[in-house]
């Protein structure tokens, strides 16, 4: 794999100080960050991570106001708790900022007063709510009020918990102050608006550009807000806390920066600061002003609007007029979608979620990382749960890879001196697989007769297939094929029985460790993105230099990933001696407390939802009659229905459908077995152009609806003589 020297900054979305982190955050965000910057230094990519906190907001005030400190005390606080956090799950930020600190206010303001001098802000005044003993205008939810609609007291101004209507404060009955509980009097004040309308062709051309290589979902909710049309947006707030205008004047006082003006341009201020830090202050404009840098921008499917069109106009609007200095626009907003909970969304005001601190308290990151990461909410949403994390690692980590690499360790110390017995050929781990089919020998050497061809394939293509999926930010995809690559390396010592050849052809147990050894190497490569600390301890334990040794013996440009592709240990290599285990096995009782508390909290969070009416419903945009009469829709039988081959979700059917006969791919074996599937009547969707999917022809699909905890309910009509008839 020819790789590309190419420079890379990543961010990722920075937490509000406001909470600790927690599962959620780390599963859509800031591991498979960590992931991806990982394998990009091991492949000797110049390449930065940088992040950090969101400190302004109201949401913040409020948490101050509660606990009666100080923002400052509150932001301290979560700053401090999640940066710690952070670095306890192994998360490798080459900087993690704070929107409070000087030379992010001081960037902000400079964006603001480019943008002010050249008069692309639109100013509005309109009437808002003044607090007169606090002498303070308020904004949304410093206002409380009752509801409108169902007569509750004590209704927030943006919205009424209780029935959950979206509320304007001007809406609320006998209107209160959260401040000072005055009654609020309505007043002129004015605002500044950022006119998004003024770019909404430049973005959509930069929303067109990137349509082949951006995920679906990330452009899909760019081209809704593009296609209504973008308004102005208020970038102004009343509010004592963020950044003050850059402005003398009367209108500007005591108005702050909206936080999501604010919060993108700490990138921006973090990266000036890493700088800094580096002893090369101008160093930043190689990552932001550079259109060789590429700019990956990692975030939750809440903040894509914000990354994709919000942002890059600040940016646009920045670079208008300029020939230098301009900024570049990201390559790609990996967006996830979310990692549930024991069939739940975190939340965080509904008191739902599990805090990365508190967990790593009780497990060790690694096993943690390598779990989530396994559940990585690439194209919709997954479900994470205790038992998963326990079979994850007790099955995969301890069992398979763990078991190997001690296993290797200690039989080469028992028996070999705790040396690597043999040279194993250069293209050894490259060719295995040729290797093994010829089975007899290479430059005269007699290697394994014994061994099954198919259990090891192509070490190296299957690395350039991980990288690969690294690349197109597809975690999952790499990190289980990582684990493949370990539980081959597993099955080759278990079937090679290195410990009884050892009294027969002892010189032959010699090669199946030096090989298994070299295995031990690779993986502690391959693996290092996902668990860096195992990786390194694996590696003291063979005698090797940690990756973060190894880096520093490098140049610039080498890559420690296409190591993993040749054998390293050559004969005669010392291990260190002795082994650890990596993984201790998480028995029931370490997580019976833990699926306890997420009982009562479920138990909970049903109460409340019992007591609420469900949230607003949002729909398709409207299609006309005839636009639904080109569905054919038919009732049809399955009458034969099998699992395909190595699609784990595919169920491949054979549908009766009047005199025709059908055959449908369909992605429901994880629901349904085949057996249970035949005799089912289903509702086909019968003019579907034909796809082919792992070389199967389906022609439509069968329709079905997804339930509570991703369970899935198919259509399956009912009555006589229906076999082929069209649904309308
Ligand atoms: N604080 C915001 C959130 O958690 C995310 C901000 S991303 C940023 O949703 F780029 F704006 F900082
Ligand atoms: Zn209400």
């Amino acid at each position: 794999m020819t790789h590309t020297h190419q420079r890379t900054l990543v961010t990722t979305a920075l937490p509000y100080a406001n909470g600790p982190v927690h599962l959620g955050h780390l599963a859509g965000v800031y591991l498979p960050a960590d992931i991806y910057v990982r394998y990009k230094r091991l492949c000797g990519h110049d390449v930065i991570h940088i992040g950090g906190s969101d400190e302004h907001g109201v949401p913040i005030t409020i948490t101050a106001d509660k606990e009666g400190i100080s923002p400052q005390d509150v932001v301290d606080r979560y700053h401090t708790m999640n940066a710690d956090a952070f670095a306890k799950c192994g998360i490798s930020f080459d900087y993690y900022g704070r929107t409070s600190g000087p030379v992010h206010h001081e960037t902000a303001r400079e964006f603001f007063s480019e943008i002010e001098k050249k008069g692309i802000f639109v100013k509005k005044t309109e009437k808002q709510f003044f607090d007169p003993k606090a002498g303070r205008f308020l904004s949304d939810r410093y206002i409380t009020g009752t509801c409108p609609v169902c007569k509750t007291p004590g209704a927030n101004g943006d919205q009424c918990e209780q029935c959950g209507t979206h509320l304007s404060p001007t809406e609320l009955i006998d209107p209160k102050s959260k401040l000072s509980d005055a009654t609020p009097e309505l007043r002129e004040t004015l605002h500044w608006y950022f006119p998004l309308g003024r770019y909404q062709k430049q973005l959509e051309a930069f929303v067109e550009r990137h349509t082949g290589d951006w995920r679906s979902n990330v452009v899909n909710y760019s081209r809704t807000w593009l296609n209504q049309g973008l308004a102005d947006r208020a970038i102004t707030r009343d509010l004592a806390w963020g950044i003050s205008l850059p402005l003398d004047s009367e209108e500007a006082k005591g108005k702050v920066l909206y936080v999501w003006f604010d919060a993108v341009l700490g990138y921006i201020s973090f990266t000036k600061e890493w700088a800094e830090k580096q002893g090369d202050a101008e160093a930043w404009k190689r990552y932001w002003q550079d259109p060789e840098t590429r700019i990956i921008n990692f975030i939750g499917k809440d903040n894509v609007v914000f990354h994709t069109l919000m942002f890059p106009a600040i940016l646009m609007a920045w670079n208008e007029g300029r020939s230098e200095g301009r900024y570049e626009l990201a390559d790609n907003v990996p967006a996830s979608e979310f990692m549930n909970f024991e069939g739940r969304k975190f939340s965080k005001s509904r008191n739902y979620a599990v805090y990365l601190g508190e967990f790593l308290e009780r497990f060790p990151a690694d096993t943690l990382r390598y779990s989530i990461a396994m559940n990585y909410p690439e194209n919709k949403d997954t479900d994470f749960s205790w038992s998963d994390f326990q079979n994850r690692t007790n099955g995969e980590l301890a069992d398979t890879l763990g078991n190997f690499i001690k296993r290797s360790i200690d039989f080469t110390n028992a028996r070999f001196g705790g040396e690597v017995p043999w040279d194993v050929p250069d293209y050894f781990l490259k060719n295995m697989d040729v290797i093994l089919a010829h089975d007899t020998e290479i430059d005269g050497d007699q290697i394994f007769p014994v061994l099954p061809i198919d259990e090891i394939a192509i070490l190296e293509s299957l690395i350039d297939e991980i990288g690969h999926a690294y690349e197109g930010f597809h975690f999952r995809e790499a990190v289980s094929k990582t684990m493949d690559i370990a539980r081959r390396a597993n099955k080759f010592l278990t079937q090679g029985e290195p410990w009884k050849k050892i009294k027969t052809d002892p010189e032959l147990a010699g090669k199946m460790m030096a090989v298994s050894l070299n295995f031990c190497n690779t993986l502690s490569i391959l693996f290092y993105p996902i668990i860096p600390e195992t990786c390194n301890k694996i590696r003291s334990m063979l005698g090797c230099q940690t990756i973060e040794e190894l880096r520093k013996g490098l140049k610039s440009d080498e890559s420690i990933w296409d190591m993993a592709k040749i054998p390293s240990l050559r004969k005669g290599h010392k291990l260190l001696g002795s082994s650890e285990i990596l993984f201790s096995k998480i028995e029931d009782k370490d997580i019976e407390p833990e699926m306890k508390k997420i009982e009562a909290l479920l138990a909970e969070a049903e109460q409340r939802e019992a007591a609420e009416t469900p949230a607003p419903m949002t729909f398709k945009p409207e299609i006309t009659f005839d636009d639904f009469q080109k569905i054919d829709l038919r009732v049809a039988r399955v009458i034969a229905c099998e699992q395909v081959k190595k699609a784990n979700k595919l169920l491949k059917l054979q549908l009766r459908v009047g005199s025709e006969q059908r055959q449908v791919l369909s992605g429901i074996a994880q629901h349904f077995t085949p057996e249970q599937m035949v005799g089912k009547n289903v509702v086909l969707v019968a003019n579907l152009a034909d796809r082919t999917m792992r070389g199967e022809l389906s022609q439509g699909m069968i329709l079905a609806v997804e339930g509570a905890d991703g369970r899935l309910f198919l259509l399956e009509p009912q009555g006589e003589g229906i076999n082929g008839n069209s649904v309308s």
